[in-house]
C-alpha cells in the first residue's frame, strides 16, 4: 500500500530498477510522473540528460521537495499540484510524451505527518485527506448512516466486522465526536483485541482512505486520461499496492490488449480494438532482497502496456467498476 516506508524510515522508491528497465528503451523525451512524492522516480529519470519530467502530486506539501529539482534540472522539470484525474488540464506537446508513470498510495512523509491522520497511531481529529479533497474522514464518521458505513468498510476494506463496527460508530458518536484514537478503540473492542498479523484497524482505515481520496475514480480517470495523452508507442506503467487497485490496473491493460471475439454478427463499431501491447501478462514483483530492505514493498505490483492504437473506447472499463464508483459516491 505504501511505496516508501521501511523500518529505518528511509525513502526507497519501490521497484525503481524494474521501472527504469522497462521505460529506458524510450528515453529521449518527456515522462509524466503522476505521483511525484519525494521525487524518487523523477530523479532517476532526470539523471539521463535527454529526459524531461512533468510531475504531479495532489499533496501541496510535496512542493518543498520540488525546489531542489527546479534548481538542479531547471527547464527539464515542471511540477503541478493536481490530481492525476486532472491530467487533461495540462497543456502537453503530445508527440514528446514517452511515458506516464504512477506509484499509487501514500508516502512515508504523509503517514508520518500526524495532521493527515493516515496512521492508526495518530491522535486527534480524523482526516485522511491527501490533498485536493471534498471532505475528510471526520465528516464520514460523523455523518454517514450505518448502512453506508457498513458498505464502505465491506467493499473498500473487505472488513469482516463491517456491520458491527458501523453500528458501534453510530452509537458512540451520539455522545462525542469520534477521534482517530476512538475509532481504533471501537474497532479493537468489536474485534475483542484479537492479535492478528495485521493491525485490527488496517482494513477500516484503508476503506476510509479510499473513500476520502476517491481513489477508485482517480485511478480509472487517471488511466483513461493517460491513454488519451500519450502517442502510439508511448508507455503507461503503474505500481499498485492493494488488490482493488491491481484489479483495475490489470483489467485496463489485459482487457484492452486482447482482440475481442470479432463475431461476424456484431457491427464493426462494437468490436473493440487492441489498444496495448503487453510484454508480459504477469505483474513484476519486488525481489526478496528489496522486500528485506523495505518490507512494505512486498505488496507492490508493477504492470505496464505500450499504446498501439489511438482509438479506444473505455466504456466497458468504466462499466466494469461502476459498483465501486457507486460506493465512492455514497458520500
Ligand atoms: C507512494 S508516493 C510516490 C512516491 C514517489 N514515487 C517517490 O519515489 O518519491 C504516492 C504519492 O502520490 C500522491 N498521490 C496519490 N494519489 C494521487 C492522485 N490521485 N493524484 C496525484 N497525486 C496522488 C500522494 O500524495 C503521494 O505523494
Amino acid at each position: 500500500m505504501n511505496a516508501t516506508i521501511n523500518l529505518e524510515n528511509k525513502h526507497f522508491p519501490v521497484l525503481l530498477k524494474e521501472l527504469i528497465s522497462i521505460i529506458s528503451p524510450l528515453y529521449g523525451g518527456t515522462f509524466i510522473d503522476c505521483t511525484f512524492g519525494q521525487g524518487g522516480y523523477s530523479e532517476k529519470i532526470l539523471e539521463s540528460k535527454e529526459n524531461n519530467i512533468i510531475a504531479l502530486d495532489r499533496d501541496k506539501d510535496v512542493l518543498s521537495n520540488t525546489s531542489k529539482f527546479y534548481k538542479k534540472y531547471n527547464k527539464r522539470f515542471e511540477f503541478y499540484n493536481l490530481k492525476f484525474s486532472q491530467l487533461d488540464q495540462i497543456k502537453f506537446k503530445k508527440h514528446k510524451i514517452k511515458g506516464i508513470i504512477f506509484d499509487l498510495g501514500f508516502s512515508l512523509s504523509q503517514i508520518k505527518n500526524s495532521q493527515k491522520g493516515l496512521s492508526f497511531s495518530d491522535k486527534g481529529k480524523l482526516n485522511m485527506k491527501m490533498g485536493i479533497n471534498d471532505f475528510s474522514a471526520n465528516e464520514v464518521i460523523s455523518n454517514m448512516d450505518e448502512k453506508n458505513l457498513t458498505k464502505v468498510f465491506k467493499v473498500f476494506g473487505d472488513e469482516k466486522y463491517s456491520k458491527k463496527i458501523a453500528r458501534e460508530i453510530v452509537i458512540k458518536r451520539k455522545d462525542k465526536a469520534i477521534k482517530t484514537e476512538d475509532l481504533v478503540e471501537i474497532i479493537d473492542n468489536v474485534k475483542k483485541y484479537q492479535k492478528t498479523k495485521i493491525h485490527n484497524s488496517t482494513k477500516v482505515f484503508q476503506a476510509l482512505r479510499i473513500l476520502v481520496n476517491k481513489e477508485i475514480s482517480e485511478l480509472i480517470n487517471g488511466l483513461i486520461n493517460s491513454f488519451n495523452l500519450i502517442p502510439v508507442g508511448g508507455i503507461i506503467a503503474v505500481v499498485s499496492f492493494h488488490s482493488i487497485e491491481d484489479r483495475i490496473v490489470k483489467f485496463f491493460f489485459k482487457n484492452y490488449s486482447e482482440q475481442k471475439n470479432s463475431s461476424r454478427y456484431l457491427p464493426e463499431a462494437e468490436v473493440s480494438e487492441r489498444c496495448f501491447k503487453l510484454l508480459s501478462k504477469k505483474p513484476i514483483l519486488p525481489t526478496l532482497s528489496e522486500i528485506r530492505q523495505n518490507p512494505p514493498s512486498r505488496s507492490a505490483k508493477l504492470r505496464y502496456g505500450i499504446k498501439t492504437n489511438d482509438k479506444c473506447n473505455f466504456n466497458e472499463f468504466r462499466e466494469k467498476f461502476k459498483n465501486l464508483i457507486n460506493v465512492e459516491d455514497l458520500r
